[in-house]
């Protein structure tokens, strides 16, 4: 039998435990079948500039424990809608053919795709062109409702914590009210996790909009009590009552273009005239998504990782690995991908925060205020 080649790319943004898949698929193809692994840079754009590594146990030596990728990310390059410059003209086109050509010459038997629903749609659309896809869902977001808890998470979860309690000791010396901006897109469950481990007082997110005499009242209730600083922590991603979201910034070719940014300055200013405190604001940005992989969310990504390499050993293709009730399974990228109301971050659609659900109650019952009343 000829050995087989196994394909790994990372689509889309970074997660941490990125690299603590591709190091697992590496060891685990190997103990499972005669096969060699590669990964191809940059997302989709390596499949179609056949920009590829040889993935081995020296080339993924010390990776485990490391955020961010070593393939390197890209969230722009959708092959069945590629941007390119023809005769000095920028064209959009389906160069997916190509992709698939260069895999063939490379003798690739499997795709592993990591990433969110944008990449992923794209492995549902690799696999009904006859690629051997398996998907491997990734977000800090954890808005996944195919799967229970996405690798990640947990890191992003601990970052803002760690933060939040920084926050909390400036905030006391100067009396305060720190206004703390944290990732999520539309969904609140990095800030109600971190908002909750952190000991903030307000929390902010999307799914419950939010009103600025609500924060005003507990910076006064606080007051009242001898606490004269607040910690108030906002998913970008969340709005006032009678306002929008606040949008930052277009990243044109990604699968959603809008990037959330500046709720937390706006809010710091408008909250200014209502309370005596000085408020300032703190944006943590992509310091969520850096540095190392959390223990969790490193034994997550190894479940995930050996999953996938069980997955190709069976020949289940044309599916995505998921973790549910805590036990490792599969569904079909048919039935996962493309619900389109999220972007990237939407695999089966965007799980978000049940406003009346348990996490929110704790929270209130701690007595973190919500802004909502
Ligand atoms: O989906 C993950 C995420 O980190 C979001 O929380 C955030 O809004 C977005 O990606 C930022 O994307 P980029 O790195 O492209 O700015």
């Amino acid at each position: 039998m000829t050995k087989k080649r196994i394909a790994i790319l990372t689509g889309g943004g970074d997660a941490p435990g990125l690299n603590a898949v591709i190091y697992t698929v590496v060891r685990a193809c190997h103990s499972m079948m005669d096969c060699d692994v590669i990964g191809y840079k940059f997302g989709y754009r390596g499949l179609y500039t056949n920009d590829w590594m040889l993935l081995d146990r020296h080339t993924t030596s010390g990776i485990l424990h490391k955020g961010g990728s070593i393939l390197y990310n890209s969230n722009k390059d959708n092959l069945f809608n590629y941007t390119i410059t023809e005769n000095g003209v920028t064209v959009q086109k389906d160069v997916s053919d190509i992709a698939i050509e260069n895999m063939k010459r490379t003798g690739v038997y499997a795709l592993v795709v990591l990433g969110g629903d944008g990449t992923l749609t794209s492995a549902r659309d690799f696999a009904r062109k006859g690629v051997n896809v398996i998907g491997v869902p990734k977000t800090i977001d954890n808005d996944l409702s195919s799967t229970e808890i996405s690798f990640g998470f947990d890191t992003a979860v601990n970052i803002v914590t760690d933060n939040i309690g920084k926050l909390h000791t400036t905030a006391e010396s100067h009396h305060r009210v720190l206004v703390v901006e944290v990732m999520g897109r539309s969904a609140g469950w990095i800030c109600l996790h971190a908002g909750i481990a952190g000991s903030a007082d307000v929390i902010l997110i999307p799914e419950i909009p939010y009103s600025l005499q609500g924060i005003a009242d507990k910076v006064n209730e606080r007051k009242a009590i001898g606490k004269n600083f607040t910690i108030v922590a906002v998913t970008e991603g969340a709005r006032c009552k009678e306002g929008n979201v606040s949008v930052g910034r277009r990243v044109e070719g990604s699968p959603d273009a809008i990037r959330f940014g500046g709720v937390a300055q706006k809010l710091a200013h408008q909250l200014e005239s209502l309370v005596e405190n000085e408020v300032r604001h703190c944006v943590l940005g992509h310091i969520q998504r850096g540095g190392d992989t959390s223990a969790y969310d490193r034994v997550l990504s190894a479940r995930y990782g050996v999953k996938a390499a069980e997955m190709i050993r069976d020949g289940h293709f044309g599916t995505m690995v998921t973790l549910r009730d805590n036990t490792m399974g599969y569904v079909k990228l048919e039935e996962v991908v493309g619900s389109g109301n999220m972007g990237e971050t939407s695999v089966g659609g965007a799980r978000t925060v049940d406003p009346n659900g348990e996490m929110v109650r704790v929270a209130k019952a701690m007595g973190i205020s919500f802004a909502d009343e």
